[in-house]
């Protein structure tokens, strides 16, 4: 599989003979410290494969979770679970004060308020919260929504079916040679007067790209269109500020920041949630239900229907302390660090080519590349072989896919618990597995 001649790829300097042994191509670029050390937080990080240690570069998928928060869940549920909002007891009243403690906590680790601090399943059912309860609303035959190629599906596919339901355009912004976005296209797109959404993603998950939402959304909000941003790769892993960002809407995902699965964030501006109707409908959204109708309860509850995710409330409660304990610019310059050393080793392995901006502190913590003549897949099992677990795969974009030209990448991803060790082992596993493959 080769990169297409066309495609956004950084390309790789000189490496020296193909086939080399890893010494005589290993680049000057020294490791960085392990500057968070905080590897030993994270049971996982116990266990072997093959006799080797477990060493993961998948925190784009999902990360891996520390001891306080499965402690936390653990603690929960043998000690105060009961279900929210609803129980007069002492018990009960001890979950109400976990859950919605725990949406302050979410609410104060990216600046947003609790009251507009909504919780869904994950960033997807969020992004679907808002094509629904909003879109089916505000968007019309006339209108369009534009998003961007480099979008991950839960940012495609709600927009897609909102637009087919409504007879509306859907309409791409295009991601430049060094997997960027242009402001002089977004101009453009918003000149044309029928745009009234903009979904666009704050980290790419496989380019990696940095895109300046501040930037962005000024515009958005001067052409009169709304913004919605999905945070998925940009919370867990560089300190964000929702009152910095201009965004009408910001979704991320709790499993990729050290929390556990099953719950995601919606923040969203007062005055808009407050005109929607509710995405689902059911108990606990409700303030009054009669036989021929029923009125609604006030933000967030309106969006949330049923028993939530009050465990895994819990859990990103302490997820986000134990991140804030850490410091998340410090999270930033460790992971901005480790992934300037993984771009500059990567370099070290004849025929790769990696895509997104060729600069660390462009992009987060994730590198998706290519190896010639060989598949993404056989470059995710090979780095198996040597203990070592990348992603391989579309990488739900397939359509970014096709603008690189390819049909898969391999992409390693760090995350707090990560060492510069982790990256050298990658690269002895690719130079190994070019050998197997005869290259
Ligand atoms: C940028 C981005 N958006 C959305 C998602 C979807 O996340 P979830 O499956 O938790 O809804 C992902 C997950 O890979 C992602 O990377």
């Amino acid at each position: 599989m080769v990169v297409n001649e066309k495609s956004i790829y950084t390309p790789t300097p000189p490496n020296g003979p193909p086939g080399g042994s890893a010494d005589a191509l290993r680049s000057n670029s020294p490791a960085p410290d392990a500057t968070l050390n905080v590897r030993d937080d994270f049971p996982i990080f116990s266990r072997q494969f093959d006799g080797q240690p477990l060493i993961y570069l998948d925190s784009g998928a999902t990360s891996q979770k520390p001891a306080a928060v499965i402690d936390a869940i653990s603690s929960y549920l043998s000690e105060r679970n009961a279900n929210v909002h609803r129980g007069v007891y002492a018990l009960a009243q001890e979950s109400d004060a976990a859950y919605d403690g725990a949406r302050k906590k979410v609410a104060d680790f990216i600046g947003g308020d609790p009251k507009t601090t909504i919780f869904t399943k994950n960033v997807t059912e969020a992004i679907n919260l808002v094509a629904y309860a909003w879109g089916r609303a505000n968007v019309g035959p006339a209108d369009a929504v534009l998003t961007t190629q480099m979008e991950h599906h839960a940012n495609i596919v709600p927009w897609q079916q909102l637009c087919k339901e409504r007879g509306a355009q859907l309409r791409y912004l295009e991601v430049d040679e060094r997997g960027e976005l242009s402001f002089e296209q977004l101009d453009r797109e918003l000149a044309k007067g029928d745009v009234k959404l903009v979904a666009f993603t704050h980290v790419s998950n496989v380019l990696g790209t940095i895109v300046p939402v501040k930037e962005m959304t000024t515009r958005i909000r001067a052409a009169g269109a709304t913004s919605l941003v999905d945070g998925a790769q940009a919370v867990p892993h560089m300190p964000v500020d929702l009152s910095l960002l201009g965004a009408d809407f910001y979704a991320w995902t709790g499993h990729k920041a050290l929390g556990p699965t099953g719950i995601g964030v919606l923040h969203g501006r007062t005055e808009i949630l407050d005109e929607m109707e509710p995405f689902l409908t059911g108990g606990d959204m409700i303030a009054s239900v009669d036989f021929d109708g029923a009125s609604w309860n006030e933000l967030p509850y309106k969006f949330e229907a049923g028993t939530p995710p009050i465990a895994e409330a819990v859990g990103l409660g302490v997820a986000v302390d134990y991140l804030s304990a850490l410091g998340m610019g410090r999270v930033r310059e460790h992971e901005q660090a480790l992934t300037g050393y993984l771009l500059d080793r990567l370099q070290e392995v004849p025929g790769l080519r990696f895509v997104g901006p060729p600069e660390a502190e462009n992009r987060g913590g994730l590198v998706s590349f290519t190896i010639e003549g060989m598949h993404a897949h056989d470059i995710a099992e090979l780095a198996n072989r040597g203990g070592v677990c990348i992603r391989a795969g579309h990488h739900c974009a397939q359509p970014l896919m096709r603008c690189l030209g390819v049909s898969a990448t391999a992409r390693a991803s760090v995350g707090v618990y990560n060492e510069p060790r982790d990256v050298d082992a990658l690269i002895d596993a690719l130079i190994a597995g070019r050998r197997i493959f005869e290259l």
